[in-house]
C-alpha cells in the first residue's frame, strides 16, 4: 500500500520536473503586442520579461511560445494582457489648460457638439471635461462625450466611476460637492455627470474604429507617449480621418511630442 502511494509520488514529481519553463526572449511578445496596440517596450525590455514572466506563472503557462500560442484562439487572455500591461495613470483637471480651451469652442458653438477622448482610461479626461463644460454653464443638451479606450478592466472602471482622493486631488471642494457624493473613502461621480459620457471598449488600431463616426473635437492626451515615432504618425493620421472640421487642431497630450 505505501509503495504503491511512493511510486505515484515519484512519477508526479517527475512529471513536474519534465515541464520546461521558458521565460528567456520577450522580444516575440514585444513584438505582438506593437503589432497588436501600438505601445512599445523597446526601451524596457527587462521590465516586461518581469512583467510578462509573471502574468505566465499565475496562469501556469509554460513559456512566452506557449502565451502567443494561446492568445491566437483565447480572446480573453489576449485581453488580459493587454490589460495587464497598458499604463492608466490618469486623473481630473490633468492639463487643466486644454480643457478651458476646449470649453470656449464649446460655448462659441452654434450647435451640438460632439467630443471624443482617445484614450479614456478610468474616465477623468471625458468627466472632467463634462464638469468644465457644465460648470462654464453649457446647457447638456449641447454636448456629448464619447471615451474610447482599448483597456476593458479601466473601461469598466469608467462606467462605475467611483474614485479616490488622489484622482481628484485637482478639484476644487464646491466642485467636489457639486457632482460627487462623497462615502467612506470613495467619491462617486453623480448620474447627471456620468449621463454625459459613453464608454467603448475599442483599439484605436481595429479597422472598425474608423465607424466611431465624426467628431468636433478630439481630446487624445497621453497614449502617444508609449508609441514609437512611426506608430505615433499613423495614430495622428487616424484621428485627423475622424475629425468633422479637417482644420480643427486635436489635443494632444504635452508630453505626446512627434
Ligand atoms: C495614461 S492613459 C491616458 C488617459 C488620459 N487620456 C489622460 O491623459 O489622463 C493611456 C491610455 O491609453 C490606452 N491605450 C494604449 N494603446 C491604445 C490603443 N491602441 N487604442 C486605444 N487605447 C489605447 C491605455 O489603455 C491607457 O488607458
Amino acid at each position: 500500500m505505501f509503495s504503491f502511494f511512493r511510486n505515484k509520488k515519484q512519477v508526479a514529481d517527475t512529471a513536474q520536473q519534465n515541464i520546461i519553463q521558458d521565460y528567456r526572449d520577450v522580444t516575440p511578445v514585444a513584438e505582438f503586442f506593437k503589432n497588436e496596440t501600438g505601445v512599445t517596450f523597446d526601451k524596457q525590455v527587462s521590465i516586461l520579461q518581469n512583467k510578462v514572466t509573471t502574468f505566465c506563472k499565475h496562469r501556469e503557462i509554460d513559456s512566452f511560445t506557449e502565451l502567443l500560442k494561446k492568445m491566437e484562439h483565447e480572446r480573453e487572455l489576449k485581453q488580459e494582457l493587454i490589460d495587464y500591461l497598458t499604463t492608466n495613470e490618469t486623473f481630473f483637471y490633468r492639463e487643466f489648460k486644454q480643457i478651458e480651451e476646449l470649453v470656449k469652442l464649446v460655448k462659441d458653438a452654434d450647435r451640438e457638439v460632439a467630443v471624443l477622448c482617445a484614450p479614456s482610461a478610468t474616465g477623468e479626461e471625458p468627466y472632467g471635461i463634462t464638469i468644465a463644460l457644465l460648470e462654464a454653464g453649457v446647457a447638456p443638451n449641447k454636448f456629448h462625450i464619447t471615451g474610447i479606450d482599448i483597456n476593458l478592466d479601466a473601461t469598466s472602471r469608467a462606467k462605475k466611476a467611483l474614485y479616490r482622493e488622489r484622482n481628484v486631488r485637482n478639484l476644487s471642494e464646491g466642485v467636489i460637492e457639486r457632482y460627487f457624493t462623497k462615502s467612506d473613502l470613495l467619491y462617486a461621480l453623480r448620474e447627471s455627470v456620468k449621463s454625459q459620457v459613453t464608454f467603448r471598449v475599442i483599439n484605436l488600431f481595429d479597422p472598425s474604429f474608423k465607424n466611431i463616426g465624426k467628431f468636433d473635437f478630439i481630446f487624445s492626451r497621453n497614449m502617444l507617449i508609449y508609441f514609437d515615432k512611426e506608430t505615433k504618425l499613423r495614430a495622428k493620421e487616424i484621428l485627423e480621418s475622424i475629425r468633422k472640421n479637417p482644420n480643427q487642431e486635436i489635443f494632444f497630450g504635452h508630453a505626446d511630442l512627434f
